[in-house]
């Protein structure tokens, strides 16, 4: 199933709630919610305290993407805040099956996810597991980046073991995603699109969801 997930890193923090409730009204199917530390990637947004503040604002699915260097230590707080998926990197210090372990005792969905210079293969190993697999189409850290193409045979790759293995695993991608690369990424097999700076710059964010929701139909 195709879903658009608005990332609030673009929208205005200073009125959170409005613009979680604009994206609602506008067609989106999930809310993705970065969250950084300032030590896994070169820039800080916000913590637990806030989505369980913001968590009152939207009946959506909280998609909540951890770029932080020990998730096991917070995924407890992520989840008393009231996420729906937390997604987390393979390349974080903590342990991998320990932390989707402690995602899933709560009955939140787990995801995992590849920065652009790791191999997808290192998630093979946790595929049974999980919910979700993010190919980040970016450095993490920043909106606003280029799209890179090249991360297309990682999703190939992905799409083609969850499909050997029967699995039933949603493949996200981020970062760049706009009304010419979602048509790529979903060509590619993913099937959630997360978008920032498309969606919250766009004059007609309805429209822009709508369309992007046309073209990752393949
Ligand atoms: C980047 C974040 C993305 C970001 C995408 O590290 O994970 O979710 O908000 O923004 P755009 O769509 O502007 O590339
Ligand atoms: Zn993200």
């Amino acid at each position: 199933m195709i879903k658009i997930s608005p990332s609030i890193l673009s929208s205005d923090y200073g009125k959170l709630a409005q613009e979680l409730k604009r994206m609602e009204d506008c067609g989106a199917d999930m809310l993705h919610i970065d969250v950084m530390d300032g030590h896994f990637v070169p820039n800080i947004t916000l913590g637990a305290p806030i989505v369980k503040c913001i968590r009152k604002a939207s009946a959506l699915t909280f998609d909540v993407h951890l770029m932080i260097s020990d998730p096991y230590k917070y995924v407890p707080d992520f989840i008393a805040a009231g996420s729906d998926i937390i997604t987390f990197h393979v390349e974080a210090d903590s342990d991998i099956e320990q932390t989707i372990d402690l995602i899933r005792k709560s009955n939140v969905k787990a995801g995992l996810s590849v920065k652009p210079d790791t191999p997808v293969e290192t998630v093979f190993p946790f595929l049974d597991k999980l919910s979700m697999v993010l190919v980040m189409t970016v450095e993490p850290g920043f909106g606003g980046q280029s799209f890179k193409e090249e991360m297309m045979p990682k999703i190939k790759t992905l799409k083609a073991e969850i499909d050997r293995r029967k699995l039933d695993i949603d493949i996200q991608v981020d970062g760049g995603i706009n009304s010419e690369t979602i048509s790529v990424a979903a060509n590619a097999g993913a099937n959630v699109f997360v978008s920032g700076s498309a969606i919250f710059s766009s004059p007609d964010p309805k429209a822009t969801i709508a369309d992007f929701k046309k073209k990752a139909t393949v």
